[in-house]
């Protein structure tokens, strides 16, 4: 029975795993995701405040955390970063309702804070590079990725003035940042790791000293 179990629980995990890589009709693009480079995360910040938060707030998120966190000066993401005046302590909401979204658009852009956690970065990284031309389309666009999406290609002016690897860049940093922001703590958390390790080591080393001198004592 035991066993049984066991063996059930491997193929769910696994028929998830199998899941996670398929991109809609496609397979998902290869992408690594690095959170380490605060100056590539910065540039992901910046698209995002262009061209994504009319649409789509953080709400999980304040600004004076990722402010923080990106080592950006507070005045300076201020003056920038922040178009309606919002306190830098404040949540990352935005002011479209619903209504008007569904309205114009025929669906409310999700918040998207944990969207990195809910879909694969590798997902967000193709989804975003998989626009095409589709005249049948409200706004003449569809995606590979997501059929029938009601978003905009919002970044279209962007990637028909850029290199296919300029472009591949924005989006990039852009779906690092969405990871960053989807779990704000996990570089602190890696950095105490290593320490957590140093300290293991060190206590080792005394605990294995202390040992060798009982042991003398014993003979
Ligand atoms: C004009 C408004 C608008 C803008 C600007 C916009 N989006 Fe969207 N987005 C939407 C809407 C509406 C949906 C929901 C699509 C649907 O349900 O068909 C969506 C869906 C998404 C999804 C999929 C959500 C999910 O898991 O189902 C992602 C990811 C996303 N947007 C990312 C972005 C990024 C990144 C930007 C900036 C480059 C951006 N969006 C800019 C309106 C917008």
């Amino acid at each position: 029975m035991k066993l049984l179990s066991i063996l059930l629980l491997f193929f769910t995990f696994n028929s998830f795993a199998a899941d996670e890589y398929s991109c809609g009709s496609i397979e998902c693009d290869e992408f690594k995701v690095n959170i380490s480079n605060n100056a590539d995360l910065q540039n992901g910040l910046s698209t995002y405040m262009n061209y994504c938060y009319g649409c789509h707030s953080l709400q999980y998120s304040r600004y004076k955390r990722v402010a923080d966190d990106l080592e950006i000066p507070i005045d300076l993401y201020v003056n920038n970063l922040i178009y309606d005046g919002s306190k830098p302590g404040e949540l990352m909401k935005i002011s479209l309702s619903k209504e008007d979204a569904v309205n114009w658009l025929g669906a409310y852009p999700p918040d998207l804070t944990l969207e990195a956690r809910v879909r694969k970065p590798e997902w967000i990284y193709t989804y975003l590079r998989s626009y095409y031309s589709d005249s049948s389309r409200p706004y003449g666009v569809n995606n590979l990725v997501y059929k029938n999406v009601s978003m905009p290609h919002v970044l279209e002016d962007l990637q028909s003035s850029m290199t296919e690897n300029e472009y591949n860049k924005v989006i990039s940093d852009l779906t690092n940042f969405l990871v960053y922001v989807s779990d704000p703590s996990s570089r602190e958390r890696k950095q105490m790791g290593v320490y957590v390790l140093l300290f293991l080591l060190l206590f080792t080393s005394f605990a294995f000293l202390l040992y060798r001198e009982y042991k003398k004592e014993l003979k």
